[in-house]
């Protein structure tokens, strides 16, 4: 196959990326580009804006990817692209450029999903730090248990490769673990903006918490048991394998207790003293917090990952998994990473996480996970289309289970 090279492109959210990967694992060029600014004042990702600045920005975006990565479109074998899940009008823009593309170049098209994209920024990375030192790959031919947590997302997965005689690998995934309500970087980036402080929010609350006390507040989290599976539930097959995570409610304690203390004015000085600096960070908020709120922030942080760590390692566990992947942009968290090497350790248990470039969205991760498609030939019919809900996954009999009962 050529050069194995593949441009991928990423637009399901607030980042246009694209990116030139050979084999899968040779990132020769990796560009995003942030939408940060343009919903910042909102707080939050305004739809019809991210799919005007993903078309203002695509065609620059792709042009720098291939520059970098010095190739031309022709020496390109496949076009990659994120086929969901995100958001439509977004996943529209990228879908339609790659479309166009690979039609005028009579190339493959490969559609990704992202959730597994997150999943191969891990293994993309692993790959390379095994060539670097002359191995096959670190990763264990057996199960892995992945974890990947971001602003939309927080799923666990079991994931397998499965390599035939005869035939390319190719990897399988079986959902085991969901949120019921709010993903985990949604609640940091719901929490930052309750306390004043700039978006997204993670980044901001991992910079401040090491300032606070993560004892101070001690909040908690409702056991979800199997009785909220829905019916009809196509990720969970058997109820009582999954785990269920709940983060809207940890939001509401913490705007509770800003009531509580009667933080509400300090909250909005932050807030405008933030609002008039051109490009204000966290050191810029550090002297604008009190005590309490350092506490708060801390006292959160610490919530979220423990309540992330345990249900992860249970999970483990229960499955019988001898190694934890986990990605997506809330995986760039200092303490998280901390704490979950910290319990892997302990247990034994193998641990990877992707470089802070990779853990957040980006295209690499896309062409990784396309890659073994392209060489098993799976490519995206010409009709191909965003699919805002698409799942990961609904493949249980291709995926061993090594469960334990509880
Ligand atoms: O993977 P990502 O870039 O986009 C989605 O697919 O959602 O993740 C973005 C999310 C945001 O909620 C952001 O606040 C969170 O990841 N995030 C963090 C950190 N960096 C980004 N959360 C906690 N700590 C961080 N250092
Ligand atoms: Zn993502």
């Amino acid at each position: 196959m050529g050069f194995g090279l593949i441009l991928a492109i990423e637009s399901s959210c607030d980042e246009t990326a694209a990116a030139v990967v050979r084999h899968g694992s040779q990132i020769l060029s990796n560009v995003v580009a942030s939408q940060i600014a343009v919903h910042s004042p909102y707080g939050g990702v305004v739809p019809e804006l991210a799919s005007r600045e993903h078309l203002r920005n695509i065609l620059p975006v792709v042009r720098s990817a291939l520059a970098e990565a010095r190739v031309t479109l022709q020496d390109l074998d496949a076009i990659a692209v994120t086929e969901g899940p995100g958001l439509a009008g977004a996943l529209l823009v990228g879908i339609s450029f790659a479309r166009s593309l690979a039609f005028a170049l009579g190339k493959p098209l490969v559609a990704v999903n992202h959730l597994e994209g997150h999943i191969h920024a891990v293994l993309l990375e692993d790959a390379r730090r095994a060539e670097t030192n002359g191995r096959s790959s670190e990763l264990p031919e057996s199960q892995s248990l992945a974890l990947v947590v971001s602003g939309g997302h927080t799923h666990l997965y079991l994931a397998q490769k499965r390599e035939i005689p005869g035939e390319p690998p190719s990897w399988c995934y079986r959902n085991v673990g969901r949120t019921v309500d709010d993903a985990a970087g949604e609640a940091f980036d719901k929490v930052a903006k309750l306390l004043g402080l700039g978006y997204p929010g993670g980044p901001w609350i991992d910079a401040l918490a090491p300032h606070g006390n993560p004892e101070t507040v001690p909040f908690s989290f409702a056991q979800i048991k199997a009785k909220v599976h829905r019916r009809g539930d196509p990720a969970a097959l058997d109820p009582s394998s999954m785990t269920y995570f709940s983060y809207s409610g940890i939001k509401t304690a913490v705007l509770r207790y800003t009531h509580v203390y009667e933080m509400e004015s300090s909250i909005e000085t932050r807030r405008a003293a933030l609002g008039f600096m051109a490009n204000p960070t966290p050191a810029d908020a550090l002297p604008l917090c009190d005590r309490r709120t350092l506490d708060l922030i801390a006292s959160f942080q610490r919530s979220m990952i423990d309540d992330l760590r345990r249900k992860t390692f249970r999970a483990a566990e229960r499955f019988g998994v001898d190694r934890v992947l986990v990605s997506g942009g809330v995986a760039a968290n200092r303490e998280l990473r901390v704490r979950f090497t910290a319990d892997a350790a302990e247990r034994n248990l193998g641990l990877a996480f992707p470089s802070l470039a990779l853990s957040t969205d980006n295209a690499a991760m896309i062409a990784a996970a396309a890659w073994p498609k392209l060489v098993a030939g799976e490519f995206a019919p010409e009709s191909l289309t965003a699919q805002p809900s698409l799942p990961l996954g609904a493949q249980p009999a291709l995926i061993e289970s090594r469960e334990r009962p509880e």
